[in-house]
């Protein structure tokens, strides 16, 4: 009876700590099974940015996709097949998302260094931590254990990533639908101090705003001119883009929420955030803080790499990140 119960007792305790391990990322994950994987990701990271500074944005706003559709599982990095869309080739991310080609380098010198051991997933976790740390954001940490997910479907992108028309309260269950906080929302739309737009992610606002005005009239005129010269009514070029912080579109500073404090924001995602009671003292709290801010959006960025991470021996490790093993 006694030994039964102490085996069952045991049972119980074996079977809570593996469920809790399974569940944890940890940091310094490959310190044993590929020591130099970070190093590998960062230097691929920094060479690609010294060519083109603008991938560095690509990445951060890579591994939102990926977190926010299926949870951090690398599904963004698959390629379609003949039978199924995937994520990428959703109008929401093609032609607009970027940087494919860091993670296919840094995974190609992973499959060389140690073979079928970093995920796809934490390869883009540490890809994006690297372009906010270059861009002259703080480094942080990446718990990483990350495994990669095998399904990667375009229609999910339009129920789960916000679009740039939404409004406070809108925007913050689209995060709160990913447990992350209002806080944290406002925190990490910061990441817009980095990048470009298409015009056609804005234009609205500009040439039909609504039925009677064609111009949001919560948009900075100057401003409201300055995009209409680089982004003209009815043009048939859908390639056209310009930088949403205009000031320094490369360097990871607090100058997104001076423009929202000016009425340059953006989208209307952005320029909501400074009207909100709930939301405009914490865009005048980061503007005047730039360093308080940064470290918040550090924060926030390792709890936005946990949502809904596969672990343990979840999913795979792909070889390629573009194709399901
Ligand atoms: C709050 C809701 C958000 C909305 C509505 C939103 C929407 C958008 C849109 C429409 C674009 C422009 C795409 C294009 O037309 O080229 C964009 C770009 C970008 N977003 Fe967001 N975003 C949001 C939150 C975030 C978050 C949380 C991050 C990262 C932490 C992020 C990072 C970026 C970056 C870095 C770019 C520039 C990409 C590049 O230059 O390649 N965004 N976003
Ligand atoms: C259009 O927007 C303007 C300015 O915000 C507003 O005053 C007006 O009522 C709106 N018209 C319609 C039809 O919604
Ligand atoms: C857009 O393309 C159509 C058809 O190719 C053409 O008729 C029209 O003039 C173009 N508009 C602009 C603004 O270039």
């Amino acid at each position: 009876m006694r030994l039964q119960r102490e085996v069952t007792i045991a049972l119980v305790v074996i079977l809570s700590l593996s469920v809790r391990l399974k569940a944890q990322l940890q940091v310094g994950f490959y310190a044993n099974t590929c020591p130099q994987a970070e190093f590998i990701v960062r230097s691929e990271v920094q060479r690609a940015l010294s060519g083109n500074a603008g991938l560095g944005a690509g990445l951060v706003r890579m591994h939102f996709h990926d977190c926010f559709v299926r949870g951090c599982d690398g599904s963004v990095l698959i390629d379609s097949t003949s039978s199924n869309t995937a994520e990428k080739d959703s109008p929401i991310n093609n032609p607009s998302l970027r940087g494919f080609e860091v993670i296919d380098n840094a995974k190609t010198r992973l499959e060389a260094a140690c073979s079928g051991v970093v995920s796809c997933a934490d390869i883009l976790a540490f890809a994006a931590r690297d372009s906010v740390a270059w861009t002259g954001g703080f480094r942080y940490q990446v718990p990483a254990g990350r495994r990669d997910g095998r399904v990667s479907l375009s229609s999910d992108t339009f129920t789960n990533l916000p679009g740039p028309s939404l409004g406070v309260s809108q925007l913050t269950q689209s995060f709160a639908n990913k447990g992350l906080t209002q806080d944290e929302m406002v925190t990490l739309s910061g990441a817009h101090t980095l990048g470009r737009s298409h015009c056609t992610s804005f234009s609205n606002r500009l040439y039909s705003f609504n039925s009677t005005v064609s111009q949001d009239p919560t948009l900075d005129p100057t401003y409201a001119a300055f995009l209409k010269r680089q982004c003209p009514q009815g043009s048939n070029d859908t390639s056209l883009v310009v930088p949403m912080d205009p000031g320094s579109p490369t360097r990871f500073d607090a100058s997104y929420y001076n423009n929202i404090i000016a009425n340059r924001g953006l989208f209307t995602s952005d320029q909501s955030l400074g009207s909100d009671s709930g939301t405009s003292s914490q865009v005048r709290a980061n503007a005047f803080n730039g360093g308080l801010w940064k470290s918040k959006f550090s924060q926030a960025m390792v709890k936005m790499g946990k949502i809904g991470v596969l672990t343990g021996s979840d999913g795979e490790i792909r070889k390629n990140c573009r194709v399901i093993n």
